[in-house]
């Protein structure tokens, strides 16, 4: 950073940094009540349980940037994030295909953020700020590789869940 930065860049480029900061604190809310529901779907349960670690590290990896820009612990805990209410209603806790509900609003959840530090990732580079650059990119191929692991599983969890459901036991977690 310094003298060569345009306002109005760093300025959403800030803006950025903390929406990205404030969906991983969703990110981990909503993996959060998801892991502690689910009994039935080891694999899923596993995973989830991978990437609510790995959304932390991508929460820290932000704040570190953030800190590192002057931004006080404080005010990010403070800030709210826009899709706050889109996001919340991704929570499918009663419905009776609550895993199925889930994992679609899990590969819609990941699609954001995967054009979130696509975002990101070149406004550090417009402004040719690298250490936000290289938090973006490592955020991002995580955020892939989850899609990438959620679509292979949309399949086999619906068939899951449609073997439970016939067979008359607990299916939708
Ligand atoms: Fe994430």
């Amino acid at each position: 950073m310094g003298m060569i930065i345009k306002d109005e860049a760093k300025f959403y480029y800030l803006t950025g940094l903390r929406d990205a900061h404030a969906m991983e604190t969703q990110a981990i809310e909503l993996l959060t009540r998801q892991v502690e529901r689910l009994e039935n779907y080891p694999e899923m349960e596993a995973k989830l349980r991978e990437h609510l670690e790995e959304s932390k590290a991508q929460r820290m990896r932000l704040e570190e940037v953030l800190n590192s820009l002057g931004e006080s612990h404080s005010a990010l805990k403070e800030a709210v994030l826009g899709l706050g209410g889109n996001i919340a209603a991704l929570a499918h806790t009663a419905a009776a295909d609550e895993i199925i509900k889930n994992t679609l609003a899990n590969y819609m959840f990941e699609h954001f953020e995967i054009a979130a530090y696509k975002s990101l990732h070149t406004m550090a580079e417009y402004i040719d700020h690298q250490p936000g650059a290289h938090a973006a990119q490592a955020n991002l191929l995580e955020e892939v590789a989850m899609a990438e692991w959620i679509d292979h599983r949309i399949s086999h969890t619906t068939v899951a869940f449609l073997d439970r459901a016939t067979a008359g036991v607990t299916a939708s977690h």
